[in-house]
């Protein structure tokens, strides 16, 4: 007698658990009768790295698939974040559905969806009957990143997008807070701006990972590089005058990015530390022909702002950023010297002896004197203790709800 095996999982568990997996977003191309063809599918998938093999699953009864299985080569083109229409207008099963969409067509004759994350180019091997889906196995011929953006993410129904861990930061609409501690800087960045004919700012903490610009003014030469808002990682060698004077557990998280992860070299960080702290200043310098490299500093502090930052990416700037270390070396300022200097940045303490924030001075004059140099770093330090005066008396409320709105998603 023939048994019939039924499922003992009801389909709405089997989807309700399943939906607390996340899966990325495809489509699967081809072209069939000289006509483009495709599907969105969630379940596409790494198989084997030799041979180079990947899957996807279409559903049994799929006529899309029915169509695409005609095809003798196929494009799996991993969908970008910001590609959700792209994906609507692949997922509804309608003819024309590539009109008005960019794509060309691959050296096999797929089509390539242009502004997607990576495409990779393949064959059906084997079809596999898997219940109610196909298990469609494909070699691989080429396979290419062509957009190292962030990909589109679907969960229990949802699209969404990647995000970092422990790069955890406040929505920018909640950084009022941050704004008006900043703000109490106002008089004392403006002054700094026109005093040493450079761009002036205060920075604000947002998360233990990330300062962010509050407040700026430019004097002499000195013009916009740095938006306001603008975050800035605390990622080695940046944001060292913040972190030498912080609680130990944001020293350490710190310290933690030091790329390359090398032990002596994470003693120099500590050393460097130790040395701002004492000193009540952090200067870097940027030294003769150096101005490529630090506007290379620059550019990865920007694409970090941009907050597109794949995890590949992240890596890729902090070690950008760790190849920059050497404008953080420590340097005795001599006064017969001359100097290209490119930050001088001085924390300013809350009334509860924590830093609550950094001014800093940037794009300064170059090739100047190490005495000018030495007048810099006074006036900062002025300009800071002014600042920290206001805070224990006319500034104290902002302070306090600073602290407050920090400490509730950072408790220290
Ligand atoms: C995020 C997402 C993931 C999907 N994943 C799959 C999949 O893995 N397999 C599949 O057969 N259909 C999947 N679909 C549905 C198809 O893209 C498409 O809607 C369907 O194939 C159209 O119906 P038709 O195939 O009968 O033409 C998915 C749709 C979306 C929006």
């Amino acid at each position: 007698m023939e048994t019939v095996q039924r499922s003992v999982i009801d389909p709405t568990q089997y989807r309700d658990v399943m939906g607390h997996y996340p899966t990325g977003v495809a489509v699967v191309t081809g072209t069939v009768d000289g006509e483009p063809v495709g599907m969105v599918v969630g379940t596409f998938s790494s198989v084997s790295i030799d041979p180079p093999l990947v899957a996807f699953m279409p559903q049994v009864g799929s006529r899309t698939w029915d169509r695409l299985a005609q095809a003798d080569a196929l494009c799996v083109n991993v969908l970008a974040h910001d590609q959700l229409a792209l994906c609507r207008t692949m997922a509804v099963p309608r003819p024309g559905k590539f009109d008005g969409v960019d794509w060309s067509p691959s050296a096999a004759g797929a089509p390539v969806l242009t502004d997607a994350v990576a495409h990779v180019h393949c064959r059906q091997e084997s079809v596999v009957e898997a219940g109610d889906h196909w298990i469609v196995l494909c070699a691989v011929d080429e396979m290419e990143v062509t957009r190292p953006a962030t990909p589109l993410l679907f969960f229990q129904g949802g699209y969404g997008g990647f995000s970092p861990a422990g790069m955890a930061a406040k929505a920018d609409a909640d950084l009022i807070t941050a704004v008006r501690l900043g703000d109490r800087a106002r008089a004392q960045v403006e002054r700094i701006a026109a005093r040493l004919e450079c761009e002036a700012a205060a920075l604000v903490a947002v998360s233990p990972d990330e300062l962010t610009t509050a407040v700026s003014a430019y004097g002499g030469t000195a013009t916009m590089v740095e938006p306001l808002g603008q975050r800035i990682p605390l990622i080695p060698p940046i944001g060292e005058a913040y972190v030498a004077g912080a609680d130990p557990e944001v020293v350490e998280r710190w310290l933690a990015k030091v790329t390359p992860d090398d032990p002596a070299l994470v003693e120099c960080y500590r050393r460097r530390l130790a040395t701002v702290a004492e000193r009540g200043v952090a200067l870097s310098m940027v030294g003769p022909g150096a101005r490529s490299e630090y506007e290379r500093l620059h550019e990865a502090l920007a694409e970090y702002a941009s907050g597109e930052l794949t995890p590949a990416r992240e890596r890729a700037v902090r070690s950008v950023l760790a190849q920059t270390r050497h404008f953080f070396d420590d340097v005795d300022v001599l006064p017969g010297e001359t100097y290209d200097v490119g930050a001088v940045v001085v924390p300013v303490h809350g009334p509860d002896g924590r830093v609550a924030l950094v001014l800093r001075a940037t794009q300064l004059p170059a090739g100047v004197p190490g005495h000018v140099v030495g007048g810099w770093v006074d006036e900062v330090r002025a300009a800071a203790a002014c600042v920290e005066r206001d805070l224990a008396n006319g500034g104290a409320e902002q302070a306090t709800a600073y602290r407050d709105w920090y400490e509730a998603d950072f408790p220290l």
